[in-house]
Parts: structure tokens; sequence; C-alpha cells
């Protein structure tokens, strides 16, 4: 998979895609990650590739053009382009399940009061990563390129996807490590028991009811 996220501030991610799981996916060709400063595609003089928006209003608007000729520069048929915008569709687990089928993602970070409207007309689909408003689309970006290529063949085992939250509409199971007593709290006995029949009913029992604590609006959930 190739992923192109367009960006006015790549140093923002450099961090991310030098660390751990998504650095190995790199270096181990599982994924090819680029990242593409569209300011650098403006016609304009200063590098400007914002201006202010029609009808009044606070901030800035990101031009289309410089967006749009980057995309002209990097697309293919296989090329699959999504807009970061929290005015966007809901980013789920289903999502990165979705998106990981894809040869070629690009991701279109806005900034500022976001980029003007018209954009809508060059994109695929528009995705939000939640209900808060973040400094722009750079995190969300990272996001989605970590929860897709975490599920990428050889990234990492298959056993870790086989049971994870969200699955069936659960959060996944509590775990635990040494020691069996830390500062006086216990490991639960039954997963010390090398009973596996027992140990896999607790662990569907404890995601349920963590579930119901934590997350009732997923039970009955039809979106998943
Ligand atoms: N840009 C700013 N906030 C965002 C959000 N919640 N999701 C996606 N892109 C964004």
């Amino acid at each position: 998979m190739r992923i192109d996220i367009l960006t006015l501030f790549p140093d923002m991610l450099t961090g991310f895609l030098n660390e751990s799981i998504i650095k190995r996916a790199i270096a181990d060709n599982k994924v090819t990650i680029n990242l593409i400063d569209y300011r650098k595609y403006t016609k304009l003089n200063n590098n400007q590739v914002d201006d202010t928006a029609f009808g009044g209003g606070a901030g800035m608007v990101i031009m289309c053009e410089p967006i749009v000729l980057a995309l002209e520069d990097i697309k293919t048929d296989d090329s699959h382009i999504i807009l970061l915008d929290p005015k966007g569709k809901l980013y789920k687990q289903k999502e990165a399940k979705r998106l990981k089928e894809y040869k070629h993602l690009i991701l279109i970070c806005g900034h500022y009061e976001g980029i003007d409207e018209r954009i809508k007309n060059y994109v695929d689909e528009v995705i939000s990563i939640g209900d808060y408003i973040l400094t722009g689309g750079e995190l969300a970006s990272a996001i989605i390129t970590d929860s897709v290529v975490r599920l990428l063949p050889g990234v990492i085992t298959s056993e870790s996807l086989d049971s994870e939250s969200f699955d069936e509409n659960l959060l996944d199971y509590p775990v635990y490590t040494k020691p069996r007593n830390f500062r006086g709290y216990e490991v639960p006995e039954v997963l010390l028991s090398g009973n596996h029949k027992l140990i896999d009913e607790y662990r569907y029992n404890e995601r349920v009811r963590l579930t119901k604590e934590n997350r009732p609006d997923l039970i009955g959930d039809k979106d998943e």
C-alpha cells in the first residue's frame, strides 16, 4: 500500500512515522508513506495558499488550487482520496478494515478555518475522526494511517488481530502480566488456572461487562 499525506505541516508527522510498528512497516516495505507539502504547488507569490472567507468570518480558508495541483501530480487509477474534516463521516474500526483494501490512499489535511468547499469535487470521501475540533487534519491523518497500516498483512501478528475491541460490537478484554501480586492487587485467579475454556468464558464476560459499563451505545449497533 502507498499512503500520500497532503499537508502544510509535514513535520507534525515525521516523529510518528519514525517510531515503533509504523517505522518497521515502512522499513519492511509493507507500506510507503509520503508527506507532501502542498504549499509547494501554489502559483501565488509568497507561497500563499489561503485567503479570507467570502461572506466574512474569522480565520483563513485554504484555496483549492494548490491541493488540486498536488492531486493531479500524484493520483493514479488506484487512488482513493480522503479529506479529513470534522464535518465528515465518523471514523470507526470498520472504516480502517475497509480502507486497508486500497492500493493507494491520499489523505488531505486542512488547517485554519478549513478548505474551500469546492475541494469536495475532487475527493472520494470526507472523514472525521471524532466529535472535537483539532487545529488541523494532521493528527487525524496519523490516526487513519496508524489504524490502517497495523491491519496490513505481516505488520503485526494475525493472532494480535484475532480478538480486538469493536469486534462483535464489544470492547476487548483486560490483560495482566507479571507480577501476580502488584502492591496488593491480584491477577484474577482464573487466568492462572490453565483452563482455557474457563479463561475464554471469563474474557467474554469481561468484554460484555466493560462494553455495558463504558460503551452501552455499541450494543446492538448495526453500524459495525
Ligand atoms: N480536522 C480538525 N478536526 C478534525 C476532526 N475531528 N477529524 C478530522 N479532521 C479534522
